[in-house]
């Protein structure tokens, strides 16, 4: 996320220059998007850290991945030949932002939940002529350097930055005006979140975009497995490093002590959950010490660290309803990896 990566446009941020799936923003304090140096923990990095190297089964938030390393470690993750997501998004975007132009027309104002410096935000630009565009992130920096990068490519766009969590409902800055609002949400973050988390914050977009406004969001598919796992366990371990950076970052910022080389990184899909789990598996037995406090893992335990969901067409479409967007329209990449769906905020009817 860093120079633009994926990883920023999906929703929170960790620390300078690093944004982290917006499913994992947890806590509030204002100490949550900043730097965390070497000496300086942050303080929330290590209550949950210690918090959930203490629970069963072992869980770390996985917005913690994305310090300055595991930020490159992500963008590499969304050039590697078997990470299809990033590709067949793109691919849609390609094929069909002028569809979506056609479903929205011109001159709405497009609001991205996530700083948008990836590829594809200027895809969408570029197709619906937007009246304004407004980026939504937690880190200002990332703002910043979103804003810088596309007012270079738009100069006539205007562009209204707002910093903040777009897990809650914000209120759009008076100068966006009553252009129709078009939200754009990619990358599958909302896979990231738990099914309540993801209605939650659709719920949430509705409540910040108006009755009446259209929402851009892509969702991966449930696939075959052998597609499914080798994107998140790549032959050459950029996803295992990704996943074991996290061991580091808390070696690093919390003076801990593990032996990251007694860990082993893990892509499984669970079915009954839908999801892609990714964990980091004890090899051996290990005891280690993290900000003072003694722990032990028994080998073949893990730390649970990300989740992404995967979604039939159904599903993304009762996702959608349940978070009170109605789909409108849907177009896959030509495999059918990857959906991206346009739904408009419609009241719900009464029941029949
Ligand atoms: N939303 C994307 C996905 O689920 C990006 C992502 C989040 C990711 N965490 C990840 C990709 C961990 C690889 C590894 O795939």
């Amino acid at each position: 996320m860093a120079a633009w990566s994926e990883a920023r446009s999906r929703g929170g941020v960790s620390e300078a220059g690093m944004a982290c799936p917006a499913g994992a923003t947890a806590g509030s304090e204002p100490t949550d998007g900043e730097c965390s140096a070497a000496g300086t923990p942050n303080p929330a990095f290590r209550r949950d850290v210690l918090a959930g190297l203490s629970a069963r089964p072992r869980a770390i938030p996985a917005r913690w991945f994305y310090d300055r390393r595991g930020s490159e470690l992500f963008e590499a993750i969304t050039r590697l030949p078997e990470y299809y997501l990033t590709r067949a998004e793109r691919s849609i975007l390609t094929a069909h932002a002028t569809d979506v132009a056609a479903l929205t027309g011109s001159g709405c104002a497009v609001v991205e939940f996530g700083s948008g410096s990836s590829a594809k935000t200027p895809l969408l630009l570029a197709a619906v002529a937007p009246s304004a565009y407004v980026p939504i992130d937690i880190s200002g920096e990332f703002l910043r350097e979103s804003v810088a990068a596309l007012a270079d490519r738009f100069p006539e766009l205007p562009i209204h930055p707002v910093e903040g969590d777009f897990m809650h409902p914000l209120v759009l800055p008076p100068s966006v005006g009553d252009a129709p609002r078009l939200g754009f949400f990619p990358g599958s973050t909302i896979g990231n979140m738990s099914a309540a988390a993801a209605v939650d914050l659709l719920r949430a977009m509705a409540d910040t975009l108006g009755q009446g406004s259209k929402l851009l969001i892509g969702i991966d598919r449930i696939k075959p497995t052998n597609v499914l796992i080798p994107a998140y366990d790549d032959a050459e371990g950029v996803t295992a490093e990704f996943n074991l950076n996290l061991l580091h970052r808390i070696n690093r910022e919390l003076d801990g002590t593990l032996p990251v080389g007694a860990f082993h990184h893990i892509a499984r899909w669970n079915d009954s959950e839908a999801r892609i789990e990714m964990h980091l598996e004890a090899t051996r037995d290990i005891s280690f010490i993290v900000a003072g406090r003694p722990f032990a893992i028994s080998k073949g335990k893990t730390i649970h660290t990300e989740n992404s969901h995967k979604y039939g067409p159904r599903d993304a479409r009762l996702l959608l309803r349940a978070g009170s967007w109605t789909p409108i329209a849907e177009w896959t990449d030509r495999d059918g990896l990857f959906a991206l769906i346009l739904a408009e905020a419609r009241p719900v009817p009464a029941a029949p």
